[in-house]
């Protein structure tokens, strides 16, 4: 299957592309996909969140910004099948480049008007690059009133997937570098996830095998990519991580968008 990327971007920070990115990756990592994790943001919330976890997968990429589409080039011949890109909470040249590189680009917000009028730079971002784009309407929180008029406003540019809840296990679970589905995965909030992966990868043309019970494919130790350049064995279909430092003692080198 040819790889796919997604770039989760917002100018606004707090809205769920740090969630949503470590979600997405582990439900499909679990489902047997290859996925590489991207963190681009200087505040390095995913290499947090990844160094905190015990799984293997998914996978999390370090690399320099600058670097960053001549190392999709390599991933996607050593059959990687998704590349989830967070990004900092800005609209600028770094993050259109970004979005260029993007198969889909993800925009959460909060359901509020002044939340979705506060994504408008980021859309005219994405607009300006004419890349697809869907809306996540995340943290809805239960008995509030979506605020249907600005978000019909807002879905003039692209689609509106499955919202996400609050949901109190999505913030517990990733406390300790897991995700939902690891910690209740009968939860609602599980099926919520479900959902919206499930629309995500179909917007690429994917669809998911229905098993979302599967356990993760084991392949050979937790260790963050440093430079795919040096490792993408394109005769193998494999590419062999570099060692990373011991757990906890190591942080990721995420690299910032200028
Ligand atoms: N659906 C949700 N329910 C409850 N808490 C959430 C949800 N989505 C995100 N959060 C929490 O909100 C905070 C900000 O989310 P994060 O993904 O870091 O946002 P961003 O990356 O856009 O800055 C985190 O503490 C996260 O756990
Ligand atoms: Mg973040």
């Amino acid at each position: 299957m040819a790889m796919k990327v997604f770039v989760i971007t917002s100018q606004k920070g707090g809205v769920g592309k740090t969630t949503i990115c470590g979600h997405m990756g582990v439900l499909l990592s679990r489902l047997g996909f290859r996925v590489v994790l991207v963190d681009t943001d200087p505040h390095a919330g995913l290499t947090d969140w990844w160094n905190d976890r015990e799984a293997e997968e998914p996978q999390l990429l370090s690399v320099a910004f600058d670097a960053l589409a001549n190392s999709l080039e390599l991933l996607k011949n050593s059959g990687v099948d998704f590349v989830i890109i967070d990004t900092p909470p800005q609209v600028s040249d770094g993050i259109k480049d970004l979005v260029m590189l993007a198969d889909l680009v993800v925009i959460p917000s909060k359901a509020s008007r002044h939340d979705l009028r506060a994504v408008r730079r980021t859309v005219d971002l994405v607009e300006d690059t004419g890349k697809k784009m869907v809306f996540v309407l995340n943290e809805v929180r239960p008995k509030t009133r979506i605020e249907g008029e600005a978000i019909l406003a807002i879905a003039q540019h692209g689609k509106l997937a499955p919202i996400i809840h609050y949901r109190q296990d999505i913030v517990t679970s990733m406390i300790d570098g897991r995700t939902i589905q690891e910690i209740a995965p009968r939860s609602p909030g599980t099926a919520e996830i479900t959902s919206l992966v499930e629309y995500l990868v179909k917007q690429v043309g994917t669809r998911l095998p229905n098993h979302s019970g599967k356990e993760a494919v084991k392949r050979g130790g937790k260790q963050a990519i440093t430079d795919p350049s040096t490792q993408v064995t394109a005769h193998s279909g494999t590419y062999l991580p570099a060692p990373r430092g011991k757990k906890g003692s190591t942080k990721g080198t995420a690299s910032s968008v200028k």
